[in-house]
């Protein structure tokens, strides 16, 4: 399982994903808060998200991850590892990745919870990416699910437009071909950024009471505009870096798969990178921001329908909170049989 240079190569085997079927579209905020569609969509790019009404996290991961093992054919008891990345837990704990392994019957796994927030997936990925470059494990679930609607005050119309509720999942496994396979990873993260975007009810710093519900301290927090102007620069700068580290140009990029926060956010790291607009993967019409689960969520849909072919060049990018950024090349691995 040893690449050209020795080493053993971590790639995507497999993807899945699952979102509820509840629809909120602009029309319904525009009878809920003070806001338009014409507003959303121009600020934003959003036109609907998906709302889960019965459930959490897990059935959301749960549900991406038997998609997966359908479509790679595979035993959830062959699973060795499971890693979720969620900020919207069923439970403080057990871990949500407890909860998935007994909900898909993964009996042989261990696994953890991962919090970065909007990088969480990618910050995942190169957690279980190790977990397979050292050898130690043959395979690794890496889940991005939220239920963001558990955590957003539908009063305040800053914030409520944004977000949405998805899971997805990919599995990692070692490959023994050159060319495929994750590459390289730059990752970040700036603490000074935490008090533009945060949820500050819950933790050991400000334990539920009554007081905390009063205050709305359950819900999303954000300074937009803060958020966005550093947002803005730091995708683009982590994507560029990653991309002038491997001597990449726009034309060598097949995708960038972007986290979906805004689609000036995507438009401003896209143009950085040099990049035709039709090679970026963009779903944040159809579900907003569903945080840990926007960039799995594209690669599970755009390999479903037939358009991610093995020998694609991929930059996954991210900004969210902590501040978290990161980016992650790869070459895609495989394709969809049914669509080839
Ligand atoms: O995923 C994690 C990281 N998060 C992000 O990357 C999000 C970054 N931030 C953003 O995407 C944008 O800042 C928002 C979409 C959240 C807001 O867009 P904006 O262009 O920065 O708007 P703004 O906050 O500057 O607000 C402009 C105006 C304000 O009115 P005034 O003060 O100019 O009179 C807001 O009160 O728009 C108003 N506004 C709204 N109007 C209609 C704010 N929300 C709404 C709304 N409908 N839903």
């Amino acid at each position: 399982m040893n690449n050209s240079n020795g080493r053993i190569r971590a790639a995507i085997t497999a993807v899945g994903h699952y979102f509820p079927e509840k629809i909120l579209s602009n029309a319904d905020f525009e009878k809920m808060v003070d806001t338009t569609d014409e507003w959303i969509r121009t600020r934003t790019g959003i036109r609907e998200r998906r709302i889960l009404e019965h459930g959490a996290t897990s059935d959301l991961g749960a549900k991406a991850t038997e998609m997966l093992l359908k479509n790679r054919g595979m035993d959830a008891e062959e699973i060795e590892v499971i890693i979720v990345a969620t900020v919207t837990p069923d439970m403080m704990f057990p871990p949500t990745a407890c909860i998935i392994q007994e909900k898909i019957g993964a009996r042989r796994a261990w696994g953890f919870d991962l919090s970065a927030a909007c990088s969480g997936f990618v910050f995942a990925l190169a957690v279980g990416r190790q977990l397979i470059e050292t050898g130690s494990h043959k395979n690794v679930l890496v889940v991005g699910a939220d239920k963001m609607s558990s955590i957003t005050d539908y009063t305040d119309r800053n914030n409520c437009i944004l977000f949405g509720d998805a899971g997805a999942a990919v599995l990692l496994e070692p490959t023994g071909e050159p060319d495929v396979g994750l590459i390289d990873q730059v990752l970040y993260c700036d603490g000074s950024g935490g008090k533009y975007l945060y949820m500050a009810g819950g933790g050991s710093l400000h334990p539920p009471t009554h007081e905390t519900v009063d205050k709305k301290m359950h819900y999303i927090f954000q300074d937009g505009k803060s958020v966005f102007k550093v947002a803005v620069i730091g995708m683009a700068d982590v994507s560029a870096e990653i991309m002038q580290r491997n001597n990449l140009t726009g034309n060598d990029v097949d995708y960038l798969v972007p986290h979906q926060a805004n689609l000036r956010i995507i438009d401003a790291c896209r143009e950085r990178m040099g990049i035709d607009p039709s090679k970026v993967m963009i779903n944040i019409d159809k579900y907003g921001n569903t945080t840990a689960a926007t960039i799995p969520l594209c690669l599970s849909e755009w390999w479903h329908c037939g358009k991610l072919k093995r020998g694609h060049t991929l930059v996954l990018s991210s900004f969210g909170a902590g501040y978290t950024w990161g980016a992650i090349l790869l070459k895609w691995a495989f394709d969809n049989p049914n669509k080839s």
